[in-house]
């Protein structure tokens, strides 16, 4: 009785362990050899195993073994009777030596005889075998107990409950990865058709050629700058390489007009914003609101602007940032009627602009950008791939954005700053 009742603390002993084991799943193979381990040490059983079945390879195989030596297979193949019957079965022990009716006890029949395996247990859990328990002869010698199969059964539970997880847990790996290939592979679909664009929309204007890449280039500039994420300066990048899509529906004559236009074309090309907004509303755009960004990106924080004449707060902070890279561009680029400025007296422009045109942290992000190119602390050379090293290389651009760098007003995001 009282022997009994040991072994009755010792199993259920090992049965909390083994549930402690499987509830710290840190290391799988791992928690599998404790398994192993606590079955047989907590029942004195000489030898034995635990597989993982695959059910694509309709295979047992072993995780750990215990006392089983070289000679028993580490792979064990099953039919599909054995599996119909394992399943009938459940998760309760076989005795092998009354199973031998099963192809599979057949064929690995003088395995099982040599390493006198007595007990296998499918572990069948949720109408689903996930692996199999093999044990051997008992070191008493004597039969085992029904006390002792059903302990057996609820250890093996544990195991087939930790196999199981460890699947499901791959599925949902194997899942989220193919979920990022295809995120991936759409993500650069996006970003090439939006590329695509932009140069058709640059086709349109011979005189600004590359405007629109270009605008989308700064943007991602000035993005980077204001240390956004990787995936927010994507959409940087993607409002400026869209913002005069509507220019598409312009005539053509009035974008390449090779003077200045009148005020019924100016009406006309003023448009394009609000187009613009109608063509790229219905597209998903999912780091960026770039709809949006080409709605506003020629309104000023002083509220001259256009379409809508907003005033700073109003403004979307994405079509801030275009602007500023869209009246960077047209100032440092040649137009049929104008000559570009120098790079100088650009950024006079922007200094004096900066809290009525442009909002001034963003003249200092982009400022600060040209600068760390200029003395080679950014190691990048986006301004000279994009305006040309001479264009980059005027004598006193160091000391002049220096100058405006330390001129310009200590500003917050959206903060409007009135300077007259
Ligand atoms: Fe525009
Ligand atoms: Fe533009």
């Amino acid at each position: 009785m009282i022997e009994q009742r040991t072994k009755l603390i010792h199993a259920f002993g090992a049965l909390a362990d083994l549930g402690q084991e499987v509830a710290n799943k840190n290391n799988f193979q791992e928690t599998i050899r404790t398994s192993l381990h606590l079955i047989s040490g907590s029942l004195a059983i000489m030898r034995g195993g635990v597989a993982r079945y695959s059910r694509f390879g309709h295979e047992l195989n072993m995780l750990a073994i215990r006392g089983l030596g070289d000679e028993f297979p580490l792979s064990l193949s099953l039919c599909m009777e054995d599996e119909r019957q394992f399943l009938a079965n459940g998760l309760s022990p076989i005795e092998t030596a009354h199973a031998k009716v099963l192809p599979f006890f057949q064929v690995y029949d003088r395995s099982f005889d040599s390493r006198r395996i007595e007990l296998f247990l499918p572990l069948v859990i949720r109408d689903e075998i996930v692996g199999a328990v093999f044990l051997g002869e008992k070191a008493t010698g004597e039969p085992y107990t029904s006390y002792e199969k059903e302990i057996i059964c609820a250890m093996g539970r544990h195991i087939g409950v930790a196999i199981s997880q460890r699947n499901l847990m791959a599925e949902i790996e194997r899942h989220a990865e193919e979920n990022r290939k295809l995120f991936n592979d759409l993500r650069t679909t996006y970003n090439d058709t939006v590329k695509a664009f932009a140069t058709a929309i640059d086709c349109k204007d011979k005189y600004t050629e590359g405007h629109s890449v270009r605008v989308g280039r700064f943007s991602e500039i000035i993005a980077a700058e204001l240390e956004w994420g990787i995936e927010e300066v994507e959409g940087a990048a993607t409002a400026g390489y869209l913002h005069d899509v509507g220019k598409l529906t312009v005539e053509r004559k009035i974008i390449n007009a090779p003077y200045r236009i009148n005020a019924k074309e100016s009406a006309e090309l003023n448009r394009h914003p609000g187009v613009g907004f109608e063509i790229l509303q219905p597209i998903h755009h999912p780091y960026a609101d770039v709809p949006l960004a080409a709605k506003c990106h020629h309104e000023r924080l002083d509220g001259r602007g256009y379409p809508d004449g907003l005033y700073d707060r109003e403004i979307p902070y994405i079509a801030k940032i275009v602007n500023l890279a869209d009246s960077f561009d047209a100032m440092t680029t040649d137009r049929p009627y104008k000559a570009r400025r120098m790079a100088t007296e650009v950024i006079e422009d922007m200094q004096r602009n900066a809290g009525k045109q442009f909002a001034p942290e963003l003249v200092t992000a982009f400022l600060r950008g040209m600068l760390k190119e200029l003395t080679g602390d950014a190691k990048d050379k986006r301004f000279r791939r994009l305006l040309g090293r001479e264009y980059m290389e005027t004598d006193n651009l160091v000391p002049v954005i220096r100058k405006t760098l330390n001129e310009m007003r200590p500003t917050t995001p959206l903060t409007y700053i009135a300077t007259n």
